[in-house]
């Protein structure tokens, strides 16, 4: 029986940083709608987007925010983390500026959540394989030394884009 509001015990808040441009929004877009903008803008304040899974045969909800990588668009920063179970921190692999950074994210993320928080590092633009700046390795390395799950994704052809999401989902869950 759902009239009850059982549903809403599982609604889980996921947030998605990183440096603008890194494809965060059409992560989000890509997982939510099967969408994918090739001159998407840079994201203003906070945009978030509910989906829902099946888990156990249970309806799990993650409200996911997407918030601007540019520090001037940017959401309050303690708002924009309060109550997240789960975070994905995505970098660009064509851009090794983005990689270098990642290390100010995380710190931001542990300075405003819960150290139960799941985290993952998130290579996005893998279809860009011919121009990469960071190799896999690397990105491995980093997310096993701070503990994060790690994966490759590309937005643009959807490789591993559910797949990410709903692992951080599922290790929440
Ligand atoms: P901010 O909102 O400024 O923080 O940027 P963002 O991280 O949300 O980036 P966004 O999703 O707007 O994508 C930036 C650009 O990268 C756009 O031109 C996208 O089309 C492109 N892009 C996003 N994901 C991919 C991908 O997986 N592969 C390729 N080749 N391009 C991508
Ligand atoms: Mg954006």
């Amino acid at each position: 029986d759902d009239s009850d509001g059982e549903a809403e015990e599982y609604l889980f808040k996921v947030v998605i940083i990183g440096d603008s441009a890194v494809g965060k929004s059409n992560l989000l877009s890509r997982y939510a709608r099967n969408e994918f903008n090739l001159h998407s803008k840079a994201t203003i304040g906070v945009e978030f987007q509910t989906q829902s899974m099946d888990i156990d045969g249970k309806e799990v909800k993650a409200q996911i925010w997407d918030t601007a990588g540019q520090e001037r668009f940017r959401a309050v920063t303690s708002a924009y983390y309060r109550g997240a179970f789960g975070a994905l921190l995505v970098y660009d692999i064509s851009r090794r500026g983005t990689f270098d950074n990642v290390g100010r994210w995380l710190q931001e993320l542990n300075t405003h959540s819960d150290t139960t928080v799941a985290k993952m590092l998130v290579g996005n633009k893998c279809d860009l394989d011919n121009i990469r700046e960071v190799p896999v390795e690397e990105g491995k390395a980093l997310a096993e030394s701070e503990g994060l799950f790690f994966m490759e994704t590309s937005a643009l052809d959807s490789t591993n884009v559910n797949t990410a999401f709903e692992l951080v989902i599922k290790e929440i869950y």
